[in-house]
């Protein structure tokens, strides 16, 4: 993959064009952007009011000692393992993390496969590093899951080093149980693969218990971020969990790219990981979201409508209405006012068939949205 591989976010200038529209006086309801509309806990507001006193300067670049032991204490809670918190280095967002992850644990120019569709910054990072992509295909028909024998399959053809899979996934939602994670990393260690999991989308499975890649062992790198779950995007604050191989490496590499991830946004972080309740109702309204979006969807004729397991997505099939979703979604946020993301921002070869509406935000711009959708498609 060269520097040419790289293109636009679309969802990110999707956003721009709406915000434009809004800038003349427009509504528009944002089902485009993978963010959560609410705001932090008000704990972690009050955190960082009482923290403002005191000096803010740089941390550790592994990040802060208590946030990492905090973290640690988070895995024994909800996965049942130890995970010594040196292993741990907090990042700017997941973001960060996979410029950490690819430069510590690969050689220059080695292959790295993800799936497709899947989150587009995985090949931008990638081609902007100079590593090469190997995609992994995924279909609707089998709910968008990764197997062992997909893999297999793949690397026969074209090896690869790494492979890169987030669950609950970005677009699809698609989530794996601990039986079939396990045996995608079984997979990956008979070949030699070493395996990255992006778990930004954990806390926010609708269908089953979330299943971490360190309930299996220590070999892989597990990267999460507070962006999604915790509702703090623009707080720039994430981690990962690195096995021992690696980790003094990307330690001295984050020395020098990051020095260290936001202090504020480090005490912000830790305040978080305290306040389940709160992110808990978050969740349930998105639960609600989730069933009255796929239901809507399905009314008006999009296909491949079944609810995802997790995230706050759902990708549908818009073949009944066009060839060519970058047309649509352009159209009917203009028409519309509805803002959602065209397949081709995850999906390069088979994208311009399926959109992707996040359903984070709130129930009644999802209902609204969903009335503006009925009468822009009748005018079709
Ligand atoms: C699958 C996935 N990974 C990583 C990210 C990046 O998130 P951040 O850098 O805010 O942690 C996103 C953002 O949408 C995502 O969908």
């Amino acid at each position: 993959m060269t520097q040419e591989m790289l293109r636009p976010f679309y969802a990110m200038e999707i956003l721009a064009r709406a915000k434009a529209l809004e800038a003349q006086g427009r509504t528009v309801r944002h089902l485009e952007i993978g963010e959560p509309g609410a705001s932090p806990a008000p704990g972690v507001l009050g955190a960082v009011r009482a923290g403002l006193d005191i000096r803010s300067g740089y941390t550790a670049a592994k990040g802060d000692p208590l946030l990492r032991a905090r973290l640690s204490a988070r895995y024994r809670e909800r996965h049942g393992v130890d995970i010594d918190p040196d292993r741990i280095i907090v990042t700017m967002g997941s973001s960060s993390g996979f410029i950490l992850t690819f430069l510590s644990a690969f050689q220059p120019g080695a292959r790295i496969a993800v799936t497709r569709p899947g989150y587009p910054a995985y090949l931008n990072t990638l081609a902007a590093l100079n590593f090469s992509a190997v995609e992994l295909p995924l279909s609707a028909a089998n709910g968008w899951v990764l197997t062992p024998e997909a893999i297999e399959a793949t690397w026969q053809e074209c090896p690869f080093e790494g492979l890169l899979l987030a669950s609950p996934a970005n677009p699809t939602g698609a989530a794996l149980d601990s039986e079939a994670l396990a045996a995608i990393m079984a997979c990956c260690s008979r070949l030699g693969v070493r395996f990255i999991s992006d778990e930004i989308y954990h806390g926010l499975n609708h269908t089953g218990p979330d299943a971490s890649a360190l309930e299996a062992g220590d070999e892989a790198i597990v990267v999460n971020s507070f962006s999604k779950y915790y509702c703090m995007t623009g707080w720039r604050i994430g981690w990962l969990v690195m096995p021992e191989d690696i980790v003094r490496r990307a330690e001295i590499m984050a020395q020098s790219l990051f020095i260290s991830a936001s202090s504020i946004s480090q005490r912000a972080a830790l305040a978080a990981l305290d306040e389940s309740a709160y992110y808990e109702a978050r969740k349930a309204e998105y639960s609600e979201n989730r069933a009255i979006l796929a239901a809507g969807l399905e009314r008006l004729g999009f296909g491949d409508t079944r609810p995802a397991d997790g995230a706050f997505y759902a990708y549908v099939n818009a073949s009944a209405f066009t060839n060519d979703t970058m047309d649509f979604c352009i159209s009917m946020l203009e028409l519309a006012g509805v803002a959602s993301t065209p397949g081709a921002d995850f999906d390069r070869i088979d994208g311009h068939k399926f959109v992707r509406f996040s359903y984070a935000g709130t129930r009644a711009d999802i209902e609204d949205a969903l009335d503006r959708m009925d009468a822009f498609l009748g005018r079709g």
